[in-house]
Parts: structure tokens; C-alpha cells; sequence
């Protein structure tokens, strides 16, 4: 899968850069405020050769993931060591989407709405917040590096594809009560509601659980913080409830979280 997208991205660009050539738009390779396939723009490829040059990483693979608002990057670092990069897509992104979880959140007081930078606040805002649960022996992915619109984590998974998520996983009771038990690591050690905690954000791995895609987590004094965290909880029960597996109540599992 992961030789495919890269292979698909690869033509793609191609194909732009092509295109591009023919047209005659091409001086140095970037047409500047050009983007070619919504990520690779010229500041991106400048900061994924700065993260070489300074030893972050030895080289990249290719693409393992393209979301809607991310790529995913298998590199690795001067040992040989996997490493995911994170590139956050500045073309596409939704802002408006964005703003409700950053806005209210009071670590990041001084944003102003409708703030144009807000995909390299969102890369930080994703890094805090992995640092912050890491720090606390939650199981996320080890934060690295941060530069820009690149996020560098530990990678999750072997040879460079992911671990399964719970989604593609067999999952029984004890991942249901691993997942209710991370929600409240996060609420009460890390003082974080995750705000997208589903079964597509959560990683299942021969160690246990491992959650990831912690952008949207807010800080506990977020205004809409227990909203949010009914909205997790809602969530991961009716996945694990579709599968068969037997449940608690949400809102006694929130009671119990918040308590
Ligand atoms: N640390 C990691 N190690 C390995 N793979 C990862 C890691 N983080 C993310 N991935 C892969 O990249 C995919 C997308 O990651 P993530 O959910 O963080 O981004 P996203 O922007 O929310 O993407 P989407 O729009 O698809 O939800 C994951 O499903 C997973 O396959
Ligand atoms: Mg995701």
C-alpha cells in the first residue's frame, strides 16, 4: 500500500512538474507560492533539507499516508532508525475547521481570529500536545522534532508501513477498556481532551494501544473541553459496541473521568 500512494504521488508530480515544464513556468524548480501536490512547496522541501543538514534525518523514503490535511513521510534518521514526518498540508487546510479547537484553548491566548498562519500553529499545537502525554507515559508516538510545518515522530509500525489501526485490528475488551483508560490518562494526567479519539486515531500494536493525531487535543480550561470529551467517548463506544463488544454507559464513563 504505502509503495503505491508513493508511486501515485510520484506520477503526480511528474506529471505537474511537466506540465509545468511545457508551459514554461519552471526557473529553479518552484514557481514561487507554487505548491505541487499540496505539500511540496519550495518552504517545505527547504525544511526537510534543513533537517537533513542538522541530522534529524538521514533520508526520506516516500509517502505512507496522504490525508486530507497531512501527508505522512517514512524517513529515517544516521542509524538507521524509522521516523515519521508529519508534513502538514498548508494548501488545503481548513481553517475554519481549525479555529474551534484552538481558539478557547488558553496556551494559545494570543491567536486572533481568522489568523493566516494557522497550519504552523497547528503543527505546534500538535507537538505540545504529544510532548505533554508523552511526558506522562501515555502512549503516543515520541515527539522529535518540530520545524515549520514538519512534525517528526517515532514511527509507529515496521519497515515503513503503520501499525494497524483499531479499525483494520481484531479488537476484544480489554483494547475497549485500554482506550476508555487512555482517555482518562489523558483528561487527568495530561489535562488534554483528545477531540478526535476514534477508531481511526488509535494505533493497535503488540505493546497495546498507541494514540496519535493529537492536533485538535485542547487544555481541560478549553471552554467546550467536556463537549468534546462526550463526543470521544461517544465515539470509540459505538465502534467498539458495532464489534460485538460489551460496553459501559458513556455518560457513566464520562461521570467517572471527570470526577
Ligand atoms: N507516528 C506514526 N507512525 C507511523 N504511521 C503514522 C504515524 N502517525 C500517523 N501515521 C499514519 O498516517 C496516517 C494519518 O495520520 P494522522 O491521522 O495523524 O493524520 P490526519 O491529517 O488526521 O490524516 P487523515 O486526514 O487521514 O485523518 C495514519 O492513519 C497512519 O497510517
Ligand atoms: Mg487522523
Amino acid at each position: 500500500m504505502s509503495d503505491d500512494i508513493s508511486k501515485k504521488l510520484e506520477s503526480k508530480i511528474n506529471k505537474k512538474l511537466i506540465s509545468k515544464m511545457k508551459k514554461k513556468q519552471l526557473d529553479d524548480g518552484f514557481k514561487k507560492g507554487k505548491v505541487i501536490n499540496e505539500v511540496l512547496d519550495k518552504p517545505t522541501v527547504m525544511t526537510l533539507y534543513k533537517m537533513i543538514k542538522d541530522h534529524i534525518i538521514a533520508y526520506v523514503n516516500g509517502a505512507v499516508s496522504a490525508g486530507k490535511e497531512s501527508l505522512l513521510f517514512w524517513a529515517v534518521d544516521e542509524k538507521n532508525i524509522d521516523i515519521a514526518l508529519k508534513i502538514y498540508l498548508i494548501s488545503t487546510s481548513n481553517f475554519k475547521k481549525r479555529e474551534p479547537y484552538i481558539i478557547g484553548d488558553p496556551r494559545f491566548l494570543r491567536l486572533k481570529k481568522g489568523t493566516k498562519n494557522l497550519v504552523h500553529l497547528w503543527a505546534r499545537k500538535e507537538f505540545r500536545n504529544l510532548s505533554q502525554c508523552h511526558g506522562c507515559g501515555i502512549p503516543v508516538p515520541e515527539p522529535l522534532f518540530l520545524s515549520h510545518n514538519v512534525l517528526a515522530m517515532e514511527f509507529i509500525g515496521e519497515n515503513g508501513t503503520p501499525a494497524k489501526i483499531l479499525l483494520e485490528s481484531e479488537i476484544n475488551e480489554n483494547d475497549y477498556h485500554e482506550a476508555i483508560s487512555i482517555l482518562k490518562q489523558l483528561y487527568k494526567k495530561a489535562k488534554l481532551v483528545h477531540g478526535d479519539f476514534s477508531e481511526y486515531n488509535v494505533f493497535k500494536t503488540k505493546k497495546g494501544l498507541v494514540v496519535f493525531d493529537l492536533g485538535s487535543a485542547v487544555d481541560l480550561r478549553h471552554p467546550n473541553s467536556h463537549e468534546f470529551l462526550k463526543r470521544d467517548i461517544n465515539n470509540i463506544t459505538r465502534f467498539f459496541s458495532k464489534r460485538g463488544i460489551s460496553v459501559n454507559d458513556p455518560s457513566e464513563v464520562f461521570e467517572d473521568i471527570i470526577k
